[in-house]
């Protein structure tokens, strides 16, 4: 705990002698709840690095790594037997329920006919024209992950431009792109030193500017030698910051003015609605990448064209000598994730779906805006669609600046293990709630009634 906890602003109107000996009652409370979890995180120690299958894994806050054994639906099953509520729903990865009914069906009906081949199903070319209809762009291709299909878009379009530099937001993330790893510190750009074994200099073709800073992307662009800008629509990886209004609108036109390109990562903010942030708010962007729940979980991604972009695409490949392109794994395009992103994009991500996850989405933002009115706490609640955040500052922030100074790892991970105590899961390292199609009402009142005992615990008593 730091020496100074008292003066962070995201924790005034709390008592933070009260949060830490709540925070050590929750603490003794998880140990004893969850003596299987405690046995595997012992086992999973002699073989696994860190004791867990990835190492961010361990930064849940929990005082070992909580197992589970299955999730169905809006709810995670841990192998201590308690059902918990699922508002994580794997960030975002089953942001349309844990195991759908129908990818389920059409993952087992695959399951005795094969799962890679390196070779077309009919399912790639149905999932080609429900891409097309979805989002509006015509052409597409895949990869295993929203990473990589970051990687990939951008391997594109520097080869269709002839452009090396790539242009991204302060405090964005677009998964394991190395590329993005570049942030603005005091106005100038530096590599991220938490990177492991990054070798080559970031900085030489990344640029980065704050989010909603018109004048500063001009700047940036004006060199003409931006290959694209490469951004979430809303960011969503800091903490929410929202474009604020024509934001995007202006951006678009410099970005064209200047010939780059832009790309839309749609991986978080397809909370929006059925074709994502972009179609809703009439971005058009000549780019879209989307990963984690166009598969309902299962390890896929995609990324789509305009009709100009994949022309140059195509001629750059047809220039390039004989040779790997770089692009694309082995495993990419496999039957199993075809069967799994037809299924989902058919039945699965669907208006109705929709209709249910926005308005529940809608009843929890209101419900979370009344707890920290009721508690007197300086906090605001952002909403994009599905996705709920609450973050500890008054106004929405307008940037990857802002809204890094108010993120407070600590407070987050006492009010994190103090709902899961609680049979309520949330997302880690920040304060993001998802709602699935399968997430009630009750479900919704459960996670206001625990968050509620939470507060009552930690905040200045009158
Ligand atoms: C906007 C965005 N793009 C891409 C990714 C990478 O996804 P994955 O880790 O599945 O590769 C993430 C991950 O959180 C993300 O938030």
């Amino acid at each position: 705990m730091n020496a100074h906890p008292l003066q962070r602003a995201s924790r005034t109107g709390l008592d933070w002698t009260r949060a830490l000996t709540f925070l050590a009652r929750e603490r003794r409370s998880f140990a004893e709840r969850n003596p299987a979890s405690a046995a595997l995180a012992a086992q999973a120690s002699e073989h696994l690095l860190f004791g867990v299958p990835l190492h961010w894994m361990n930064d849940w806050g929990t005082p070992f790594a909580l197992h589970v054994c299955q999730a169905s639906g809006a709810q995670v099953t841990d192998v201590d037997g308690h059902t918990l509520v699922d508002f994580c729903l794997g960030d975002t990865g089953a942001m349309f329920g844990h195991a759908p009914a129908p990818v389920a069906a059409a993952l087992a009906k695959q399951a005795t006919r094969g799962y890679t081949t390196m070779l077309a199903t009919a399912d790639a070319a149905a999932v080609g024209g429900l891409l097309a209809d979805r989002f509006g762009l015509p052409f597409w291709q895949f990869a295993m992950s929203a990473t990589d299909a970051n990687r990939y878009i951008v391997r594109w379009i520097r080869a269709a431009t002839g452009r090396k530099k790539l242009l991204v937001f302060n405090g964005c993330y677009h998964g394991t792109i190395e590329d993005v790893f570049v942030d603005l510190v005091n106005g100038q750009p530096v590599q991220r030193d938490s990177l492991l074994g990054q070798v080559h200099d970031l900085t030489e073709h990344t640029m980065v500017v704050e989010f909603n800073d018109l004048p500063a992307l001009e700047a940036a662009l004006q060199q003409g030698d931006v290959a694209c800008v490469l951004a979430e629509p809303v960011m969503t990886n800091i903490g929410m910051v929202l474009p604020e209004p024509g934001f995007w609108g202006e951006a678009q036109v410099l970005i064209k003015k200047h010939g780059a390109l832009l790309v839309m990562d749609e991986t978080h903010t397809i909370s929006t609605g059925p074709g994502g942030y972009a179609r809703a708010h009439g971005i058009e962007a000549d780019a879209l990448v989307l990963g984690k729940p166009v598969g309902g979980g299962v390890p896929c991604a995609v990324y789509g064209m305009s009709a100009d972009l994949a022309t140059r695409a195509v001629q750059a490949k047809q220039d390039a000598p004989p040779g790997h392109s770089g692009i694309g794994t082995t495993l990419t395009g496999n039957m199993l994730a075809m069967a799994a992103m037809r299924t989902t994009l058919a039945e699965v991500m669907t208006p109705a779906a929709y209709a249910h996850m926005l308005s529940l989405a809608e009843r929890l933002a209101s419900g979370l805006r009344g707890l920290i009115a009721r508690h007197g706490l300086p906090w605001c609640v952002t909403q994009v669609g599905a996705r709920t955040e609450f973050q500890f500052c008054t106004a929405p922030p307008r940037n990857g600046s802002e809204a890094e100074a108010v993120l407070d790892p600590e407070l987050e991970h006492l009010i994190h293990l103090g709902l899961l105590n609680r049979g309520v899961m949330i997302t880690p390292f920040h304060n993001m709630m998802l709602v699935c199609p399968q997430t009630t009402e009750e479900d919704v009142v459960l996670l206001l009634g625990a968050l509620d005992e939470v507060l009552s615990q930690i905040t200045l008593t009158a």
